[in-house]
């Protein structure tokens, strides 16, 4: 299938890192608004860029529109590609406005077209890794869950300064507007919704704490930039979501069972290690020794935070350890090394491509329409409690879902609560310790 992106501005770059991993991807070409970055695109991947969007919109041989745009154009680029017939996967969030987003999958269905969005972090090792461990009982029944999108102090981090590999300055101004959460709560609520349905009630509140972030006015100058939402799933579990541009980097998630906790260290690294820890009395009780906490090396040899477990494969796992940015030079290179090793790795190319699987078998998005929806009305929701806060339940549900049963999930894995037994020392160190607190 053919697709055409529409938008080419700081997240085009992070999408061609994967481009090379999608043989079977056809791009017919850009448009963006902004010529001087159309044309700086059309320089280094040589892609074709459409005049305009109508010019885009009647080529016949685009089946379907990637829209990157910035997020206040993102509901009228996708409703006039569905309109002129394309299927569209859109960046996040879909809209604004719930009404709008069900608006477009209504004119979706009424022309048979598939719409979908990202984030698409969901379908990543990291993710699947977790999702299986909980899956597998390793952790018993899951209970509770703290997810961190903390994206350190804004004002402090220069984002001014911050440029793509083929040089589109970061946004900041719209980030900072939009606000923290419409830009990243998804990345937590999409496995989130996926792992344990709806969330039949949200508790939240979101301030705007830093008031000087940028020497530019933002308009509106207030959006916050603190939120803070609890979920509470149909099964019990109950997820405690953070989002800010005020507190240093955290881009972690812990799911906690009755019997332990699977750890997330990066939701942002697709392959980010993955931790399962079994809760022992010798493991919960060493956390009692302060000695035991502040040193992470002394904290593993009590258990503390378990162990690293395998990674599971998908189709495209090699896309993400072997990114290639634009840059060719030894100091390009060097930085695009230690950013998928130290920073972060997205294959944000994956999304689409499980997109376009489903539509070319001609089975049904593995993230349905009300599904995507949900995802809509969460973030707003969060993003505007406010300082008073909400306590509400949401208007949109979704059929759970059963996204990896039938098998991209690697056969070879094994049974994490079987495999996963405490060493020796660290049961008995962990004794002594209880002991200690108990004396
Ligand atoms: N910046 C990131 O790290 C990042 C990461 C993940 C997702 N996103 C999402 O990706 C989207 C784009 O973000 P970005 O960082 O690339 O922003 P950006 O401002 O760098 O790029 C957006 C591009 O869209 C173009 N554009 C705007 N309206 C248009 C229209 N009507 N028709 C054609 N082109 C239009 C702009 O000229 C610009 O080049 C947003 O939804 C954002 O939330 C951004």
């Amino acid at each position: 299938m053919r697709i055409a992106f529409v938008g080419c501005g700081y997240v085009f770059d992070i999408y061609m890192r994967t481009v090379w991993a999608y043989p079977e991807i056809e791009i017919s070409g850009v448009y963006d608004i902004d010529t001087k970055r159309s044309a700086v695109v059309r320089r280094h991947y040589g892609f074709r860029v459409y005049g305009d969007f109508a010019e885009l919109l009647a080529d016949a041989e685009v089946d379907v529109v990637v829209n990157l745009t910035s997020i206040r154009s993102h509901v009228e680029v996708t409703r006039r590609a569905l309109e002129a017939g394309k299927h569209v996967y859109s960046e996040k969030p879909l809209a604004l406005e719930l009404g709008n987003a069900q608006e477009l999958f209504r004119l979706a269905a009424s022309r048979n077209l598939v719409l979908t969005c990202a984030p698409s972090n969901v379908y990543t090792d990291a993710v699947r890794t977790a999702w299986k461990a909980v899956a597998d009982g390793a952790i018993g029944k899951p209970v509770l869950v703290y997810a961190e999108l903390d994206d350190s102090p804004a004002h402090l981090m220069h984002l001014e300064s911050v440029r793509s590999p083929t040089g589109a300055p970061f946004p900041y101004e719209e980030e900072l507007q939009e606000g923290c959460t419409v830009e990243h709560v998804g990345y937590h609520l999409v496995w989130l919704c996926a792992m344990f349905g709806p969330a039949e009630a949200v508790v939240a509140a979101s301030h705007w704490l830093v008031h000087r972030k940028t020497e530019k006015d933002l308009s509106p100058a207030d959006t916050p930039d603190f939120s803070v939402a609890t979920l509470t799933f149909a099964n019990g579990v109950s997820a405690r979501v953070t989002c800010s541009w005020v507190a240093p980097r955290d881009h972690s998630f812990r799911i906690i069972g009755e019997e332990g906790q699977v750890s997330v260290d990066n939701v942002f690294h697709d392959r980010s290690p993955v931790f399962l820890e079994r809760f022992s009395r010798a493991s919960l009780s060493a956390r009692k020794l302060r000695s035991v906490r502040v040193n992470p090396w002394l904290g593993r040899r009590f258990g503390l935070g378990g162990r690293r477990i395998p990674l599971v494969q998908q189709w495209k796992s090699h896309a993400v350890g072997a990114e290639r940015d634009a840059g060719t030079s030894v100091k390009q290179r060097l930085v695009s090394w230690l950013r998928i090793r130290e920073v972060y790795a997205q294959d944000k190319l994956l999304g689409v491509a499980e997109m376009l699987c489903a539509i070319e078998e001609g089975r049904s998005q593995p993230l349905s329409p009300e599904f995507l929806l949900h995802l809509n009305e969460l973030t707003l929701l969060i993003q505007r409690a406010r300082s008073d806060g909400i306590s509400t339940r949401p208007v949109t549900s979704f059929e759970p879902l059963s996204l990896f049963q039938e098998g991209p999930l690697d056969g070879g894995t094994p049974d994490l609560r079987e495999s996963y037994r405490a060493r020796a020392l660290e049961s008995l160190i962990g004794r002594l310790a209880g002991s200690a607190h108990r004396a």
